[in-house]
């Protein structure tokens, strides 16, 4: 049986800041931010948009009435949790309206969880042939204000629907991962900002995607002459790059050319949104599938999932015939288009515009916000939604 992701959207905020003007503002050469990092945009998120709401969002636009019948579990996937005990994908259920026989759960391990989604929903289809499984990985990168991470923030969500016969790309197997308890990237529960040691991180992310593309090659025979690209959990994306060129290298021409000119296209969207964590290599593949102009159907694709503490996972798709159809490039255009530019200090106002750990009532200006669903507020401690549809 072929299972695979059926239709992927994201959203992401409708404020952000040119990092040429974060540069300036933090006297750094700008071309560190640009080319160094190669980061061009980051998403800011208005106090109105959490998790959940990004979330929402992003399932708003791909899911219609079939699919909302069809759909009986919900994975979210996130490290920017609104609550230690009740899952996310409650909420979501209840703002899109599903069906009651579903099962909800919210799924953590930093940027990676969206891929365990992925798979857990594959076991879950194999099975059930019928059903359809909603994916979310939504999140908000936050590491504060003049700190080295600050370039690589961001905010954003993606959506997906995993079923039987996708329109868009199959997960084949075997797919391979590994898991090493290392302390490269946490969050505490005391702190709403990441704690991180930057260049670790760096050599760990790498470390991870050598094991594992050469492990997969060993168990698959799949080569880079196999692969029309090779996606990347994308922080910012010189790191994708970073990792790509350290396999690339021995590569022949051919090869070596496809891989780097396709990893542009993947990165483009994630240069101007920023990490989004766990959406961030499926941010990549809608970059890829939605700008690219000459991938044809038929294609594999390989797709390297990091999260920090760590688990990594490198798995491959293959692209369904009419997958472009399936798309929604014109959606993604208008939302990136119609964002509005902020200042670098509209920006730092804006971050630390945060809502007081145990705050029992609050209600937020949810009018400022063009979203269709918003984080409304806090009544009795309990977080409210609207949608404004
Ligand atoms: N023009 C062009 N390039 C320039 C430049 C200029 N004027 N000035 C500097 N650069 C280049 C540097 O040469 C360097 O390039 P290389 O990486 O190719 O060597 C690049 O800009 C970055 O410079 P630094 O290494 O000096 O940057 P930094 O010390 O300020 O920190 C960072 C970089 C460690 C990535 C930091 O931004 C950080 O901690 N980020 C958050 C952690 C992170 O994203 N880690 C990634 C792996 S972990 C993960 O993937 C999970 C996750 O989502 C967090």
């Amino acid at each position: 049986m072929k299972i695979g992701i059926d239709k992927i959207g994201f959203y992401t905020p409708n404020m952000y800041v040119e990092t040429e003007n974060l540069a300036k503002a933090r006297h750094i050469d700008p071309g560190k931010f640009t080319i160094g990092i190669g980061q061009e945009k980051m998403a800011v998120t208005p106090i109105t948009q959490d998790a959940v709401s990004l979330a929402a969002n992003a399932a708003l636009e791909i899911l219609t009435a079939e699919d909302k019948k069809a759909i009986d579990y919900v994975i979210f996937a996130t490290e920017s949790g609104i609550d230690h005990s009740k899952a996310a994908s409650i909420y979501i259920h209840e703002l899109l309206d599903l069906e009651p026989n579903v099962r909800s759960i919210e799924v953590k391990q930093a940027c990676y969880s969206a891929t365990a989604g992925i798979q857990i929903a594959k076991g879950h289809i194999a099975l059930n042939p019928e059903s359809k499984v909603l994916i979310l990985g939504a999140d908000i990168s936050r590491y504060g204000l003049e700190t080295s991470g600050e370039v690589t923030q961001g905010a954003g969500a993606v959506a997906m629907v995993v079923s039987a016969d996708p329109k868009i790309m199959t997960i084949e197997s075997p797919s391979v991962y590994q898991t090493e308890d290392v302390m490269d990237f946490w969050r505490p529960l005391h702190s709403d900002t990441a704690f991180v040691q930057g260049k670790y991180s760096v050599d760990q992310y790498i470390k991870f995607f050598q094991n594992l593309y050469y492990a997969h090659h060993d168990k698959t025979n799949i080569g880079l002459s196999d692969l029309d690209a090779i996606l990347f959990h994308l922080p910012y994306t010189k790191m994708g790059m970073k990792a790509l060129k350290s396999v690339v290298e021995e590569a022949n021409e051919a090869d070596r050319e496809r891989l780097l000119a396709n990893f542009d296209i993947s990165k483009r969207y994630n240069a101007i949104v920023g990490n989004i964590y766990t959406g961030s290599l499926y941010l990549s593949l809608i970059s890829l599938l939605e700008l690219n102009t000459t991938i044809e159907a038929g294609s594999r694709i390989g797709l390297f999932s990091y999260g920090s503490g760590a688990v990594g996972e490198f798995f491959t798709g293959i692209l369904q015939p009419n997958y472009r159809e399936a798309l929604y490039k014109e959606k993604h255009d208008n939302m990136l288009d119609n964002r509005t530019e902020v200042s670098v200090e509209a920006y730092e106002k804006t971050f630390q515009d945060t809502i007081p750990s145990g705050t029992e009532n609050i209600e937020l200006p949810i009018e400022q916000d063009p979203a269709t669903i918003c984080f409304a507020g806090i009544k009795d401690h309990m977080r409210q939604y609207v949608n404004k549809n």
